[in-house]
């Protein structure tokens, strides 16, 4: 195992075997880069996140603060190590129960956690939750799967019969079943396509897409069978996927094609069921191919919950089709275009979807088998390190390159697009960037700061500058919204506020690029728009989009945050110049300020009500922060909707849900007022005004789950509040209990969750979705917020910005609606969007306050 040792090395052992590194290096960078074990992660590299924790001497600890020399001598236990070894691989208890209650979701922080947890119960076999949050306080899983990872350490503690080891093997000798029905299903890490930059894998000489499909040689891929070619939608006809494509073997293995991603929210396991339900064929047997822009069909990208209605009914299509095929001429090539629409299955017989299924790869997740796009490598690739402006929007006036030029081993590249460094040592990359920013000149235009955000943005409309993605101004009237207002009985007026957001992933960006001899580059990363990324690389290098091929590996979360291609850019920049490949990855600062955040939102709203608790009059006003959510989902003859965009002093873009959080947070409080304002009770108040019978089913679903009184008796310092909302076709509803401490902290002791999206595909992902969506809301609603002077962000670590831990998360109660009778809606962001209004709504019921600005506290106390 020893590797790279060199004169002021030190030797210690690492799973049972001697290894050798640097001393000055970091555990986590001997561990990674020397001895190639990637099951510790880097997350944030000032101990802040728990992503890389491994044992030593069984002792957790954060190896990006340890150095190599500080182990000198002593055992270090890494996840890979965790494991067996005993004949038949077992794994060890505690990865056993984290895969049997799926309990990853992108698997970013898994090792991490399983390395504590496996620590916790060498000391306390049998621990409570108190003792496992504080264990875990210091681990972050942004996906959210705190509910879960809770779940798999009793459900480790009664597996290893509460004397586990430790460090050592522990297994369990009877697995149990996995959670209610769940099953297990499906090649363990069923990803398709190269996974190493340079191995030996299927490259076409054009991309598919942009290819005529007589030109695609699936068969050489392939091999025998039948392809079906569902090409992408009529014109006219928005879509965010271009078509599918199918490949049935002889032997009845199944090869799906989508370009869409899976960053961690397992929409593969769901596609994957919609295809075994169409061929009618065992979901184990079906396997797809997605984000591989050499491959896969063209797609706009991962965002908007487009999956299901998108690429699931593009893949059902061709499935469909295939079922009428295969009969005929089994076993030979057999290459059929197909359009329009086949006789689908309904929903009320399928046999497989409909039924939770856990992802598969989860067995890799927890052994850290499962490779991201932070662990590719290979010898030759250099590390890419780039100059970035100290504030958005400054300019480089001028660059003196005189010093980092003068570093050894390095080459720094000047080019109209960066300024950058790539070297062999990461460490001298970093060093000579720090002389290349000594040697910069920025002019730095005059900026806002958090605290005159709200008049910045009002005062600063624009045309909608977000590269048209979110369009212009937005006005909707209907009837007369100031004249109900005026003959309203009761009316209210306010203005909401939400911060900026970061959807800072577990895993920050990382890309990877290699360039053949031919002349094309191959680029490694965690995008959700692996083809607009392809057409950004391409433009940047003013080279033909046939001639980029763009690869999305397994990724450590996304959260809508993952879609511009800069760095996959900056990547094939260095790469070229530096003439072999180059890996550049985001360190967590740059993940923060180069990022691009949830944009802040000012929304003023004026709304009326007769004294009978009817709506009447309705304007709601968002700056800033986009139209999504904006329509109401309540009766109101008279409403005006508006949208100003505002010039952002901060980069913002695509988050979770976007906009529908604010706007929904702005008018679900708002409700609330009119329902207590008119003395009305909050849910009869909805029901009376909604609009959606759909979601009223689901308001009266929940109410009767949590047994909602109207008019019970208020507990001092106790609140519950509810709130509602409709968006891409899922309806949810959101109840939270809060309880307010004598010192002002804001305790939020429950939360539950009832969601229709019609015919449930795989409820065991949805649910997951449901789980993390709160988790991620809850911060957002509660204390999450970039705040930054002149434009430049003041808390952008994890040390500094509060993301939700484990210890912030109340029992997560989700109640699933299904409507076979209904098409399938996605689940990854609706569900985030009643989380605030119904905290707020709690707070209000247990102080009197309406907090009107999201973070709802400062640092989780109610504001002065
Ligand atoms: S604690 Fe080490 S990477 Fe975050
Ligand atoms: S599963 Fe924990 S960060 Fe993604």
């Amino acid at each position: 195992m020893a590797a790279g040792a060199d004169s002021a090395s030190c030797s210690f052992l690492v799973n049972g075997q001697h290894a050798e590194a640097p001393e000055a290096d970091t555990l986590l960078a001997a561990l990674r880069d020397r001895l190639g074990l990637t099951g510790a992660k880097l997350g944030c590299g000032e101990g802040a996140c728990g992503a890389c924790t491994v044992l030593v001497d069984g002792e957790p600890v954060r190896s990006c603060q340890r150095t190599a020399g500080s182990v000198t001598g002593r055992r270090v236990t890494t996840v890979e190590g965790l494991a067996g070894p005993g004949p038949d691989g077992s794994l060890h208890a505690v990865q056993q129960a984290f895969a049997l209650e799926g309990a990853a979701q992108c698997g970013y922080c898994t090792p991490g956690m399983v390395m504590s947890v496996a620590a916790l119960l060498a000391g306390e076999p049998e621990p409570g939750d108190a003792a496992i949050d504080a264990a875990l306080a210091g681990q972050i899983c942004r996906c959210g799967s705190y509910p879960r990872i809770r779940r798999a350490v009793h459900r480790a503690a009664a597996l290893a019969g509460g004397a586990p080891s430790g460090a050592g093997p522990s297994t369990a000798s009877t697995p149990e079943p996995g959670p209610a029905a769940a099953v297990h299903d499906g090649p363990d890490d069923d990803r398709w396509g190269p996974p190493l930059p340079g191995a030996v894998h299927y490259r076409p000489d054009r991309p598919w897409d942009l290819s005529e499909p007589a030109d695609r040689d699936y068969f050489g891929a392939l091999g025998d069978g039948l392809v079906v070619v569902l090409g992408p939608p009529p014109p006219g006809q928005w879509n965010t996927s271009g078509g599918s494509w199918l490949h049935v073997a002889p032997d009845g293995l199944v090869t799906g094609f989508t370009g869409k991603v899976d960053v961690g929210q397992d929409n593969r396991t769901a596609l994957r069921l919609l295809v075994a339900e169409e061929l009618g064929v065992p979901v184990a047997r079906v396997r797809l191919a997605m984000g591989d822009t050499d491959v896969c069909p063209f797609d706009m990208g991962t965002f908007g919950s487009r999956s299901m209605p998108d690429a699931g009914q593009a893949l059902r299509v061709a499935a469909a089709y295939a079922r009428t095929l295969l009969p005929a001429r089994p076993g030979e090539r057999r290459l059929e275009l197909v359009s329009g629409q086949p006789e689908l299955t309904p929903a009320a017989r399928w046999r497989q979807a409909g039924h939770p299924h856990l992802a598969p790869g989860t067995r890799a997740a927890v052994t850290g088998a499962r490779t991201f796009v932070s662990d590719l490598g290979r010898p030759d690739i250099w590390h890419g390190v780039v100059l970035r402006p100290p504030a958005p929007g400054a300019v480089l006036r001028d660059l003196d390159t005189a010093a980092a030029d003068g570093h050894e081993g390095v080459l720094v590249v000047r080019t109209p697009e960066l300024a950058g460094v790539v070297a062999a040592d990461l460490a001298a990359a970093q060093a000579a960037l720090a002389d290349l920013r000594a040697g910069a000149s920025w002019d730095i235009p005059s900026a806002p700061s958090d605290g005159d955000l709200t008049d910045f943005l009002r005062g600063h409309p624009s045309e909608g500058t977000q590269g048209g993605r979110w369009g212009g101004p937005f006005l909707h009237q209907q009837g007369s919204a100031a004249t109900a207002l005026e003959s309203a009985a009761v009316r209210r007026e306010a203005t909401y506020t939400t911060a900026y957001i970061a959807p800072a992933a577990l895993e920050t960006r990382v890309a990877v690029a290699a360039w053949d001899d031919d002349g094309r580059v191959t680029v490694w990363t965690g995008t959700q728009t692996p083809f607009p990324v392809r057409a950004q690389v391409a433009a940047a290098l003013a080279i033909n989009e046939h001639d980029v091929r763009v690869v999305v590996p397994a990724t450590g979360g996304g959260f809508g945050g993952k879609h511009a291609g800069g760095i996959s850019a900056e990547a094939a920049i260095l790469a070229r110049h530096a003439g072999r490949p180059v890996r550049v990855h985001w360190s967590r600062p740059e993940e923060f300020s180069t990022g691009t955040l949830r944009p802040a939102a000012v929304i003023d709203v004026s709304a009326g009500a007769g004294s009978d608790g009817t709506l009447s009059g309705w304007s709601f006003t968002n700056i800033n922060s986009g139209a999504p959510g904006i329509w109401t989902p309540y009766r109101l003859a008279d409403q005006r909707l508006e949208y100003q965009p505002a010039a952002s002093p901060l980069p913002q873009a695509s988050y979770r849900a976007l906009a529908a959080t604010a706007n929904n947070f702005a008018r679900e409080s708002m409700i609330d007022e009119l329902a207590h304002a008119t003395g009305t009770d909050p849910v009869q108040f909805r029901l009376r005004n909604l609009a959606d019978e759909r979601l009223a089913a689901v308001l009266r679903a929940v109410a009767e789950h949590v047994g909602w009184e109207a008019g019970r008796e208020p507990i001092p310092g106790v609140g519950v509040g509810v709130a509602c909302g409709l968006e891409k076709d899922g309806r949810v509803v959101s109840v939270a209990q809060v309880v307010i401490g004598r010192d002002r902290r804001v305790q939020v002791t429950g939360l539950i969750t009832g969601y229709e999206c019609g015919a449930l595909v795989n409820p065991e992902t949805v649910r997951g979705q449901i789980e993390g969506a709160a988790v991620m809301a809850l911060g957002g609603a509660m204390f999450e917020e970039i705040r930054f002077t002149d434009a430049m962000i003041t808390n952008g670590a994890f040390s500094s910005y509060r993301v939700p831990r484990i210890g912030d998360i109340p029992p997560v109660e989700v109640l699933l609606l299904d409507r076979p009778d209904l098409p399938s809606a996605g689940a990854g962001e609706t569900p985030m969007i009643a989380i605030a209004p119904a905290i707020a709504n709690a707070i209000f019921e247990a102080t009197g306050r309406r907090l009107r600005s999201l973070p709802l506290t400062r640092d989780g106390l109610l504001p002065d």
